[in-house]
């Protein structure tokens, strides 16, 4: 292959497309969701804070794309009543801590303090947010996504602080927080419980007819006329129906299709492609991470490996950890850095991991589990020490 050959494909218009998180055509079948999140927000525009609404739904059933868009419109309408609205959304998978989170909001509504992530203290920053917010004409509206990783890794002091923050700031605060666990309330401390679980609004997965939609209006955009036929996508959209209902990985799927064809030189994705590419595209996927992780990272993860147990505690994997770095002459870091990488490891979809009690243990540790089959654990294996 070459640039040119690549550039010069018969197939793609524009593939980017296919990625993008706001659709070119809008989002189809989630009307019933955003008219429930209109009703919820609408007080907004009237003046009254609304305090954590919660969005359930599992990966790639749209919540982030038709959140951030639904933001985008309540703040044209707050613009065009010239009501004052700011918005900041937050990523809580990168940003872990309710410090950090905070100076995350505050970064967003005063980029040009440009705030330090680190070197301040949580009682800093707490004062800081509450002197930002006391412009009573103002309202601020956060979205917290992935809220998950920092319930489960730092609690819920973020969600009781945003909770109750109208009663010490001038600024009127609401929140909407978005996770993939249905069971995040059981993270929430009874005090935090009580102040914010009263409105959920679900994303469920979608069916095989709603991912066909999704795919059709996207492939229209992405590709040129004619490039691929219905029952293509059909096909598509049926496998990822009887797995997760997850858009995004249906577009992924049809994408990988779409590559394939191009390395094949064929003029249409066919019908064909469509297992090929399904079967190669988890084993690429977890072989092109391996690749991008640290030194440390690679280490832990082979610790973790080359164990015979598919299931061990946190302690263990740091044994073992110091194990390897013995054998690959190495000097190990602390324990706690060997449990950060777990969660990394965790986060890239590595390794299945929580919080929780071992059988045999007295006290919570992380729980770890391997979830590769054979053949790929040796690939991987193999990769990982070959590039350590
Ligand atoms: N209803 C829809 N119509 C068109 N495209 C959609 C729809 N829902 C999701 N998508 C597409 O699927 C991809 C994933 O969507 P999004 O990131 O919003 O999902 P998510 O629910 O936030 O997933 P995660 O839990 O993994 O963050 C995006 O490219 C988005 O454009
Ligand atoms: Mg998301």
């Amino acid at each position: 292959m070459t640039f040119a050959s690549v550039l010069e494909n018969p197939l793609y218009l524009r593939r980017d497309v296919l990625y993008s998180l706001s659709p070119p055509t809008g989002f189809l079948h989630r009307i019933g969701q955003k008219n429930e999140l209109i009703m919820e927000l609408a007080p907004i525009l009237m003046g009254s804070a609304v305090s954590c609404v919660f969005v359930y739904g599992n990966p790639g059933a749209g919540k982030t794309g038709i959140l951030l868009s639904l933001l985008d419109e309540l703040k044209q309408e707050a613009g065009s009543r010239s009501m004052k609205l700011k918005t900041a959304y937050v990523n809580c998978s990168e940003n872990r801590t309710e410090t950090v989170i905070l100076l995350e909001i505050l970064n967003q509504l005063n980029p040009a303090k440009n705030y330090p992530k680190m070197g301040w203290n949580r009682a800093m920053v707490i004062d800081e947010f509450s002197s930002a917010l006391d412009d009573k004409d103002t309202q601020l509206l956060v979205l917290l996504d992935e809220v998950d990783y920092v319930l489960k890794e730092s609690g819920d002091d973020i969600l009781y602080r945003l909770s109750r923050i109208n009663d010490t700031v001038k600024t009127k605060v609401s929140t909407i927080v978005i996770s993939n666990d249905v069971r995040v309330a059981d993270y929430l401390k009874p005090r935090t419980r009580s102040a914010v679980s009263r409105v959920k609004v679900i994303f469920p997965p979608y069916t095989d007819e709603e991912l066909y939609d999704i795919l059709k209006a996207r492939s229209s955009h992405a590709f040129k006329s004619g490039v691929v036929a219905d029952h293509v996508l059909r096909k598509i959209a049926e496998i990822e129906a009887h797995r997760d209902g997850d858009a995004r990985k249906a577009l992924e799927l049809l994408d990988n299709c779409a590559k394939n064809a191009v390395a094949k030189k064929r003029a249409k994705i066919t019908l064909d492609l469509v297992n090929d590419a399904d079967a190669t595209l988890e084993r690429d996927q977890t072989l092109n991470i391996i690749t991008s992780l640290t030194q440390q990272q690679k280490l832990v993860y082979l610790s973790i490996l080359k164990n015979q147990a598919s299931i061990m505690g946190g302690m263990d994997v740091y044994k073992l950890y110091q194990e390897t770095c013995s054998s690959y002459n190495l000097k190990p870091l602390t324990e706690r850095r060997v449990r950060s990488f777990c969660v990394n490891l965790k986060d890239l979809g590595l390794v299945e991991s929580e919080v929780g009690w071992l059988s045999d243990l007295k006290k919570k540790t992380r729980r770890i589990e391997v979830t590769l089959d054979d053949a790929l654990k040796e690939k991987v294996v193999k990769v990982l020490r070959d590039s350590l």
